[in-house]
């Protein structure tokens, strides 16, 4: 697997690739790589000859008070598990490599309404970073596919929504959520945990299931059903800061006809801000 860290690098390379009469697939990650990126690179690979993946910690999509500076950076790991699961190309540029005029923008792109609530409210301006730094990484590497985590279920929506409504020609994939044994959704965020809230940090997974299985068999009272899910994480030690149940399509929220339910949570646990969610086909 070949690193390269340019934009004019990249694309000599990508450009290369599609010569050989190779689609393009490709997997945006900030790193710290585990099973769950990893999946999406086989994801790629399955319906790609020529797999990229870029690691860019992305300063425009957190806040002020988040962990930028603190975000695990380990290039070396991750080079290493990229070769090993069949990734052709890293792109791994500099801060400056990707924002040349700094980090005052002229132009962003913005996706309002999916990018509101949930996340977006905790975040403000999360999303907006991320559909920018989306978009740009998408106008560098030019994929045909490119994948992403249901795990991170509304920046998925997010990204979805850009991609309709600007007619970017990129095939979006989401693959399902990689989880640890005991249920817990992998995040390169869960290394912050200590050994005592690693043992804590299941009781999200649970209580998903827990609402899922209620809604499966027909309860319709949501608010009872949220109401008790928060008591529960509580009791285990986590501060909910949401816990919804939604339209799974629209993010909006569930009406008679929805037929598949998102059950999405974000809870801290210390210092850690862990998130996770829950599809039910309703019929
Ligand atoms: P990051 O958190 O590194 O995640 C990169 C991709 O991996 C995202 O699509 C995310 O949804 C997916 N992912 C993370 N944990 C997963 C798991 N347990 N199972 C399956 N997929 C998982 O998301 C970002 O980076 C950034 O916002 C980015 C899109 C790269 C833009 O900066």
């Amino acid at each position: 697997m070949k690193t390269v860290h340019s934009v004019a690098e990249l694309r000599e390379a990508v450009g290369q690739g599609r010569r050989n009469g190779a689609s393009i697939g490709f997997v945006p990650t900030m790193g710290n790589l585990h099973m769950g990126h990893i999946s999406l690179i086989e994801r790629a690979r399955q319906q790609c000859g020529f797999v990229v993946a870029s690691i860019f910690v992305n300063p425009l999509q957190f806040g002020p008070n988040e962990d930028l500076a603190t975000y695990p950076r380990t290039l070396a790991a991750d080079q290493e598990k990229l070769e090993q699961a069949g990734c052709d190309l890293l792109f791994a540029p500099s801060v400056e490599e990707m924002y040349p005029d700094g980090m005052t923008l002229q132009t962003v792109v913005s996706v309002p309404a999916v990018s509101e609530g949930l996340c977006g409210a905790s975040r403000p301006g999360h999303f907006d970073g991320v559909s920018t730094v989306v978009s740009k990484l998408f106008n560098m590497v030019q994929p045909d596919v490119a994948v992403f985590g249901q795990k991170d279920y509304q920046q998925l929506a997010v990204i979805r929504t850009m991609v309709r409504d600007l007619n970017i020609p990129v095939q979006i994939i989401g693959q399902p959520t990689a989880r640890a044994e005991d249920g817990l959704a992998l995040s390169s965020r869960n290394g912050y945990l200590t050994e005592q809230e690693r043992t804590t940090a299941p009781a999200i997974y649970r209580t998903l299931q827990r609402l899922g299985q209620a809604i499966e068999a027909g309860r319709e009272d949501h608010q009872t059903l949220v109401d008790q899910g928060l008591s529960e994480l509580q009791a285990a030690g986590l501060r909910p800061d949401y816990l919804e149940i939604r339209d799974a399509d629209t993010l909006g929220e569930p009406r008679a006809s929805s037929d598949r339910l998102l059950i999405v949570v974000a809870a801290y646990l210390g210092k850690t801000r862990l998130l996770d969610n829950l599809v039910i086909e309703r019929r």
